[in-house]
């Protein structure tokens, strides 16, 4: 997709972080921007911020994980703009500790947020963009689903979250093929940052209150609050980077986008322990200081 101006572009999570950046950069470019996000005051801030800024834009409470309320954004996109270009299924959440000390609880607010978030995303918005392209040979979309490093490699005390972004990929590259074989006008990528500081570690702040945990937080889990908050908020590369390399993707139809290109090598590494049938080495590669943090909190 290489025409942005006057294109219309669906941001979930966009109320902050990387989606609030994605908007940012379309507003910039002339898109029409529709913006959903669960966290309502945020997202009435983010819409009235860009709207000072003269672009146009709606902004949607939206719980992702929900199929009723995506199918009610997509409506909403249709009736206010007549169409939709680019979809960012980007909205996460985030819950750590030891797999087994994970409640079901746990397992369906992520999952449901971060898996079934892409996967009402992907069912609703690609017909709509397919139906488009059929009545018109020039109509260029695109859909980026937002996953993680953790969608390609498991590192230890973050089971919910690895299975939750591994889906996306998978989803995603599937995504990718099935496109390919109906049409060259409609795209999809997938993105896979590593730690960059956005809000991502405080999201229990949108946990809905069914679905918070009764007991208080294990020691695994405190120990793995404490471990994200720190590698989030140390992270160099920010969303405003993340934002630009992601368009610069969607320009270039490249697949997979990646905010730390250096981490690779602990993916070759997975890579090669499964083709070679080794057992799963440190998923924290060269940073063996990580595991041994963990460790000495969790043994000690
Ligand atoms: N920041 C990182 O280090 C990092 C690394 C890898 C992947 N990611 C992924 O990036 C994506 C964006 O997160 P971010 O880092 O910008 O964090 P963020 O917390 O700043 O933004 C996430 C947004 O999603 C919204 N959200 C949460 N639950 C929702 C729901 N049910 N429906 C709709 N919106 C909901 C939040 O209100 C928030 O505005 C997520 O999918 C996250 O997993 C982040």
């Amino acid at each position: 997709m290489n025409q942005f101006e006057g294109k219309v572009a669906v941001i979930t999570g966009g109320a902050s972080g990387f989606g609030k950046e994605f908007a940012r950069i379309g507003a910039q470019l002339g898109m029409k921007l529709v913006l959903a996000d669960v966290q309502e005051d945020a997202l009435d801030t983010t819409v009235a911020e860009f709207k000072a800024q003269g672009a146009q834009v709606i902004g949607l409470r939206t719980d992702v994980s929900k199929a009723a309320e995506v199918q009610a954004l997509a409506d909403a996109t249709m009736t206010a703009f007549g169409e939709v270009n680019l979809v960012f299924n980007n909205a996460g959440v985030g819950a750590g500790g030891l797999v087994w000390e994970n409640t079901e609880k746990d397992w369906e607010w992520v999952l449901g947020v971060n898996l079934y978030g892409v996967v009402h995303g992907v069912r609703i918005f690609t017909p709509l963009m397919l139906e488009a392209a059929k009545k018109d040979p020039s109509f260029q979309g695109h859909i980026v689903n937002t996953a993680s490093m953790a969608g390609l490699l498991n590192p230890p005390a973050m089971g919910v979250y690895n299975v939750s972004k591994h889906a996306v990929v998978a989803l995603t590259e599937t995504l990718y093929q099935d496109l390919s074989l109906v049409t060259d006008q409609v795209r999809c990528s997938v993105l896979c940052p590593y730690f960059v500081p956005t809000g991502i570690s405080q999201s229990h702040r949108n946990r809905p209150a069914g679905l918070t945990n009764d007991a208080p937080p294990t020691r695994s889990q405190m120990v793995s609050q404490a471990l994200s908050d720190k590698a989030v908020g140390s992270g160099k590369v920010s969303a405003a980077d993340v934002g630009q390399l992601t368009f610069d993707a969607i320009r270039n139809e490249s697949f997979y986008i990646y905010s730390h290109p250096q981490a690779l090598a602990t993916v070759r590494q997975r890579m090669e322990d499964i083709v070679s049938q080794r057992n799963p080495g440190d998923p924290f590669g060269d940073k063996s200081e990580v595991r041994a943090s963990l460790v000495a909190a969790l043994r000690g």
